[in-house]
């Protein structure tokens, strides 16, 4: 009569826990439904608690089928657990499908900026004349950014600077936004041994601000160090990247004896163009247009960043990088680089296909 009891209510619970089981619409459910059947203190497991309070035989008897019941229930998740993650993923594999045979779509919202574009366009150059790409920090010593360039406190090529100051500490001079990228010659010579070929792009600092200045700008300083580097290597690189960059052929560069305390001797570069109907156009027309300074590194500088002068010699260059781009891209105003301007930005800006590349647009 027991087992009668026991095996009918056995059944009862048998179906309600297989329907729970099967009719989990989700692994979530399906774990909540194992918890009632099979957890701590799921049916089957209170059951099994009951089993002392029967005689021997009936124990035996509604144990095994107990046992047999746990058996099948736990089968059927394990069954129905396998279907749902089946579905699961192919649920998930249907929602993240990507055709990828659709072309990219060139109208995609966002734009590279014409100063990121330009850095990555004369880096391309110069890494194609065997220069890597050296950086330093936007918050710069005294030391590196003045001395160590032979502009010792005092000096007055630091009034031309119009320096942002940082407040003074306790160990030295305050530190200051780089005036410059030249401050890179100086950490480059400082840790790495010659032969050095760097370009170092990146942002420079003055307090200034009008038609032509932005207190914040981009500069592309040049170096190189080896036993015989001379002015004629220097024109001959600089020739190559000018002609290169504005894709110019017969580009023609003009050397202006010029001073900076960190070279001698020192030049600046201008570069071939004509102003004729007030239109600026560049190439070999006769007139001419200032474009960066450079000069063969002072043997001061050389000898304060721990390198033999006698032994070894090299050049240097810097250039703003507004005014590079300004030129090649047609944009006449220095302070819309920064206004943040979407429309600006859309008319001047790249499309991220547009990488720069040597092979394109390049006759040599
Ligand atoms: N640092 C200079 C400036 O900001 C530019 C410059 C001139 C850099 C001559 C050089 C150089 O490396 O040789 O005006």
């Amino acid at each position: 009569m027991a087992d009668l009891v026991v095996n009918n209510d056995l059944e009862d619970l048998r179906a309600s826990l297989l329907k729970a089981v099967a009719g989990a619409p989700d692994l979530a459910a399906l774990d909540l439904a194992r918890v009632e059947a099979v957890g701590k203190r799921g049916e089957i497991t209170q059951r099994m608690k009951t089993l002392g309070s029967l005689d021997p035989d009936a124990r035996r008897a509604a144990g095994q089928a107990l046992n047999v019941l746990k058996t099948e229930i736990e089968a059927a998740i394990v069954a129905r657990q396998t279907d749902l993650a089946r579905a699961e993923r192919a649920a998930r594999l249907a929602a993240e499908r990507i055709d990828v045979t659709l072309p990219v779509r060139p109208d995609a919202e966002g734009h590279i900026h014409p100063i990121s574009q330009t850095m990555e366009e004369l880096i391309q150059i110069f890494a194609e004349m065997g220069f890597t790409v050296a950086e330093g920090p936007e918050i710069e010593s005294d030391f590196n950014n003045f001395t160590a360039l032979n502009i010792p406190p005092e000096h007055p090529a630091r009034q031309m600077h119009d320096t942002f100051y940082l407040s003074p500490t306790t160990d030295g001079p305050a530190r200051v936004l780089r005036t410059h990228t030249s401050p890179v010659q100086v950490r480059t010579m400082l840790n790495s041994k010659p032969p050095i070929r760097i370009i170092a792009p990146g942002r420079t600092y003055r307090s200034d601000y009008d038609m032509t200045h932005t207190p914040m700008f981009h500069q592309v300083e040049g170096l190189v160090i080896d036993e015989s580097a001379h002015m004629g290597h220097l024109r001959g690189c600089l020739t190559e990247f000018l002609r290169a960059f504005f894709q110019i052929d017969d580009l023609p560069l003009r050397f202006r004896p010029s001073f900076f305390p960190f070279t001698e001797p020192s030049a600046e570069v201008d570069i071939g163009c004509s102003r004729k109907g007030g239109q600026l156009k560049l190439g070999n027309f006769g007139d001419w247009l200032e474009i960066l300074g450079c000069g063969m590194v002072h043997p001061k500088v050389l000898e304060i960043c721990g390198i033999d002068s006698t032994k070894y010699q090299g050049f240097a260059f810097g250039m703003g990088i507004e005014r590079i781009a300004m030129l090649k891209y047609g944009i006449p105003d220095l302070r819309t680089f920064f206004d943040a301007d979407l429309r600006w930005l859309r008319h001047y800006g790249f499309s991220f296909l547009d990488q720069p590349s040597l092979g394109l647009g390049l006759t040599r």
